[in-house]
């Protein structure tokens, strides 16, 4: 028995005024719907961000804290059709000019990946197009070198192709090999990429983490101090306005704590692995605002929400820095440089460890200046390609934690290393990443995944 391929909607097919002429194939359409974001994005041949539309779910997550799977497929339900319609319009493309179609396939919440996955499977069939199944962290992995439109933001995409003067930049050329880091609420890991030309391409999981993952570690902490979910981002912002020396913050005095006390937080380490671990700092954040509690400072969420919103110059002139909301922005300010000290620690061992392990490879790589003595870490998970670090990627949602970009950019200054941040629009959960994935496989000669192809909630990379 033959099936018949479904016609698509006319108004699909017939959008007025398509800029796409002007644009190099192949069109590439994303999706993304791995957790609580729903988001599809157009891209051009050469990796231009036509077009990105991510519409977030949390107002319908709010309540609970945390995402609610169930609650999320049938969000992503809901808002699938406008979002897609937005993208397009945004994009100046019809439906019917798409010549590839990109899907999320995992990891991911398993009801959630199926919408996206299945509405890109069925757009695919009925165009008679290629389809990719992409894995999350790929997509992650390759978005630093995604140019945004000059007003793209993460909820926003760019003008569109009417309004639009001039086509955005072509995505930047992926280097042939990088180190990979990736910090999200799901995922803080470190991976060595390889594209075909410099070999065999794969993704190499160098180390991950032990236990929660950086922005899990934000919003656990954000979340006992009542903020709302995810509490990264208010988190970074509340930190800013703290005044810390090398992690040392001081705390306001209290009746109850009338001596001055002074917070720090240590650099967790797993053993001599490379791994990542952030319980340990989230406990101790969490201790230590159950201490702050019984000296007797009051932290108020709406006051800290209320303050996260100012800038540190006028926080300086307000009587709040005498408060118990500023123990909290104390305490926040400790507690993030930390977690970013953390990933330095792991850049910088790795790369010692690699430079350990290659003593004739000078270049740019040669043995940090910092510590040549210390004893090689042992990397949790032997790489197929052990190779130095000459040009860091960061992507995921917590690259757009202020102390950490600040402190990779001089990192990478410090060590001759190319560090490749991600643009704050693609930061978060996007389609834009998913499509320049497939982009890129598609580039590679690749011909597309099997419409069989399933959603994984638990996928390694590579
Ligand atoms: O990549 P993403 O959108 O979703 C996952 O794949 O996890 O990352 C979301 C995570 C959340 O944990 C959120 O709190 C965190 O990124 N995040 C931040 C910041 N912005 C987002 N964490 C710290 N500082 C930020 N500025
Ligand atoms: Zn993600």
């Amino acid at each position: 028995m033959t099936t018949a391929r479904p016609t698509l909607p006319s108004d699909e097919l017939s959008l007025e005024a398509s800029s796409s002429n002007a644009l190099s194939r192949p069109l590439v359409l994303g999706i993304e719907s791995s957790c609580d974001d729903t988001a599809c994005a157009v891209l051009d041949g050469e990796g231009r961000v036509l077009s990105s539309v991510v519409s977030s779910q949390l107002a319908a997550h709010l309540e609970y804290g945390g995402v609610v799977p169930e609650i999320a497929s049938r969000e992503h339900l809901r808002n699938w059709p406008a979002v897609r319609a937005q993208a397009l319009s945004l994009a100046g493309v019809a439906l019917a000019e798409i010549d590839v179609v990109a899907a999320t396939r995992g990891p991911g919440l398993v009801g959630s990946l199926l919408v996206g996955l299945s509405v890109g499977k069925a757009i695919a069939y009925g165009l008679g197009k290629p389809f990719f199944g992409v894995h999350h962290l790929e997509g992650h992995l390759y978005s630093p070198f995604l140019v945004p439109a000059p007003s793209t933001s993460p909820s926003a995409a760019p003008a569109s192709a009417s309004a639009r003067a001039a086509l955005p930049d072509p995505a930047h050329a992926v280097p042939e090999r990088f180190i990979g880091l990736v910090v999200s609420g799901g995922h803080t890991a470190l991976y060595s990429v390889l594209s075909p030309k410099a070999g065999a391409s794969a993704v190499d999981t160098l180390c991950e983490t032990r236990d929660d993952a950086m922005g899990e570690c934000f919003d656990k902490v954000g979340k006992r101090l009542g903020l709302p979910f995810p509490g990264g981002p208010v988190v970074d912002r509340l930190a800013e306005l703290g005044e810390h020396k090398r992690g040392h913050a001081p705390l306001p005095a209290r009746p109850k704590a009338p001596e001055p006390r002074t917070l720090f937080f240590r650099t967790s380490r797993c053993g001599d692995t490379l791994d990542f671990s952030y319980s340990g700092l989230k406990t101790q954040a969490i201790v230590e605002v159950e201490r702050l509690e019984r000296e007797g400072f009051v932290v108020d969420p709406g006051e800290l929400m209320r303050l996260s919103g100012l800038e540190p110059s006028a926080l300086a002139q307000s009587d709040a820095r005498a408060s118990s909301q500023f123990a909290a922005i104390q305490l926040l300010a400790a507690f993030r440089d930390a977690a970013v000290r953390q990933v330095i620690d792991r850049l910088d061992r790795y790369r010692r460890s690699v430079a350990c392990s290659r003593p004739a490879d000078p270049g740019p790589t040669g043995p940090s200046p910092t510590d040549p003595s210390r004893p090689k870490a042992r990397l949790a998970h032997a790489p197929r390609t052990p190779q130095p670090i000459r040009e860091l990627g960061v992507s995921g949602g917590v690259a757009a934690n202020r102390a950490l970009r600040r402190a990779l950019v001089q990192w990478g200054e410090r060590e001759r290393i190319q560090v490749h941040l991600v643009a704050l629009a693609f930061c978060g959960d996007n389609a834009a990443m998913i499509a320049h994935a497939a982009l890129r496989r598609h580039h590679q000669g690749e011909t597309g995944d099997p419409l069989a192809t399933d959603a994984k909630s638990r996928l390694r990379v590579g």
